[in-house]
This record gives structure tokens, C-alpha cells and sequence, in this order.
């Protein structure tokens, strides 16, 4: 755990009044995000989140095994972007909580003055983030509350433009996010719509849930799970996660599971546990 986490829990876990956060973390209710936070080993979660994570890990160890998977795989991309082909601005949506290993934390390992915006469209992510980044010090993060349906709202945004350069390479991040992006809301325009913004040199990294390797049933759990959670899961299989990559110049290996990403170890989960496709691609 990093010291900034720490610090967040001191206004998480008390009862003064003058030190809640503006906005009701609402921690009696479990959340997707805090769920997902203790299934990385974060501390920015509550019992009720906690309760609720138990019993999703009790079905199986899968969900933890591809929330971690998931995770490596944005911090490996990170760091290649930053070290290998110079990115230094990052546009990272559907950030969740930022938990342990964040994007800005990688990237300003290498290069200090690297700027990533971070965007959510969940209050209770955005008061979680807030409250981490104050506490951190970091000012070239900033954090934004916005819809990645909404692609437009999001590159006119003024706090995003404060940090971001649109006339410099820009690190598209999209892990974990497209799959709650319906088909009828037409998530291959939305991205296509992104990268039409960002120069030439500019890079997408994406990560998405697919029920490739499960049968029918089990590829059923993981969406009705997200439906008792309030959010929508749409799976995709390596082919609709490869269309989101039209265009582009995908690195080496291409779309491949999560841990089999540039992995810096013989990965340990196999591709139906983590059920996970990855791949990050330039924009030429
Ligand atoms: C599973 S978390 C992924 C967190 C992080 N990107 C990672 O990969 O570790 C998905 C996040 O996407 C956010 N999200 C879902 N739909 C979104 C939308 N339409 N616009 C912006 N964020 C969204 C959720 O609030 C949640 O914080």
C-alpha cells in the first residue's frame, strides 16, 4: 500500500462530520469500483464492499485472478508507452479508483513531469480519486467526471485540456471500460471519435472482458453479476475487440489475453481465468 491510501482512510473511517467528503460515499451500499479495489488488495473499500466481494470470490477465484491480470497489463502498457516510445500525457478512461500501481504513478517513474487525466462518470469513483490525488500532491493528475459515451463532451472538456496537449502524442487508455459500452451505443465510433482528435504517434491501449473461452452458461454469470451490481457487461470476442484497433498499428503480439501482454514472467493464469483480451496499437 501506498502512503496516500493511507491517508484517504482517515477521512473514509471517521464519524466527524466537517471531514466527509461533499458528496455521500454511500458506504453501506457495496460498489462496483470498491469491489473491484479489494480484489487488487486496495484499501479504499468498506465492510459492505468487502461483504459483498466475498461473495462474489466465494463463486470462484476467477473475478480476482482477472481484476489482477487486468491490472499488470495497464501498468506493463504504461510503462512501455512512457519508456519505449516517449508518450507523456495520458488520457485514462473509466479509471476507477485509482488503486495501487496507478497510471500517473507509472508514467511519471519514467518521465516526472508526465500529465494524465483521469475520467469517470461515477461520483462516488470521482470522490475516491479526488481525495487520493490531494492526498498524493500530485499536480499533474487531474481528475474529471465524464461519460465515455459521450466522446465529444469529453475532448472539449476544459479541465482535460488544462492538462492535456491534443497537438502531442497522447496515451489513449481504455482498460476495462468498453465493456460497459453497449453495442447501440456504438463503442467502436466513440473510440474512433477519440483517436480522430489525438495526433499521429499518439497510441490506444485497450483491455476488454470476453466470453470466449467460457461455455454459453458461464459466459452468462459474469453479465448477470454486473446486472446485481447496476452496471451492464457486454463480453466481445477477440475479433469486435480487434475492430477497435481499425486503422491502427498494433504492437507486438497483438490483441492476446492480459498476462500474455509483453508479460515480464511466464504468465500464471491461463486465457479462460483471466478472459481478458489486450492490446495496444499506434495511430499512424
Ligand atoms: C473495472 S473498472 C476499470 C478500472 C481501471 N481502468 C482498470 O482497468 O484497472 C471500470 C470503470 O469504468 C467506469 N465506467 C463504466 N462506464 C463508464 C462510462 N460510460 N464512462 C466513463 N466511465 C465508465 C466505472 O465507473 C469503473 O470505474
Amino acid at each position: 500500500m501506498t502512503d496516500h491510501q493511507d491517508v484517504s482512510l482517515d477521512w473514509m473511517s471517521t464519524d466527524q462530520e466537517n471531514l466527509r467528503p461533499p458528496t455521500d460515499l454511500r458506504p453501506e451500499i457495496p460498489h462496483p469500483a470498491r469491489m473491484y479495489d479489494y480484489y487488487l488488495g486496495g484499501k479504499d473499500n468498506f465492510p459492505a464492499d468487502r461483504e459483498a466481494a466475498e461473495k462474489v470470490l466465494a463463486l470462484g477465484p476467477l473475478v480476482r485472478i482477472s481484476a489482477q491480470a487486468n491490472r499488470a497489463f495497464l501498468q506493463r502498457a504504461v510503462r512501455e508507452l512512457a519508456s519505449e516510445h516517449g508518450i507523456r500525457q495520458f488520457l485514462d478512461i473509466g479509471t476507477g479508483i485509482p488503486t495501487a500501481g496507478n497510471t500517473h504513478e507509472i508514467a511519471q517513474q519514467v518521465h516526472p513531469d508526465a500529465k494524465v487525466a483521469y475520467l469517470d462518470n461515477d461520483p462516488i469513483v470521482l470522490v475516491h480519486s479526488r481525495a487520493l490525488l490531494a492526498a498524493a500532491g500530485t499536480g499533474n493528475a487531474t481528475v474529471v467526471q465524464a461519460d465515455l459515451r459521450d466522446p465529444a463532451a469529453i475532448l472539449d472538456d476544459p479541465d482535460v485540456r488544462k492538462v492535456i496537449d491534443f497537438d502531442q502524442p497522447v496515451g489513449l487508455l481504455l482498460f476495462a471500460v468498453l465493456h460497459f459500452i453497449d453495442d447501440s451505443d456504438d463503442p467502436k465510433g466513440i473510440v474512433r471519435t477519440l483517436l480522430d482528435a489525438l495526433p499521429s504517434g499518439s497510441f490506444l491501449a485497450v483491455s476488454h472482458a470476453t466470453g470466449d473461452f467460457s461455455a454459453p452458461d458461464q459466459a452468462a454469470k459474469g453479465p448477470a453479476v454486473y446486472r446485481a451490481a447496476s452496471a451492464q457487461l457486454t463480453m466481445r470476442s477477440r475479433e469486435q475487440v480487434l475492430g477497435f484497433f481499425d486503422g491502427l498499428e498494433l504492437l507486438e503480439p497483438g490483441v492476446v489475453t492480459a498476462p500474455n501482454w509483453r508479460p515480464d514472467e511466464a504468465p500464471q493464469a491461463t486465457d479462460a481465468e483471466t478472459a481478458i483480451w489486450a492490446g495496444v496499437a499506434r495511430k499512424p
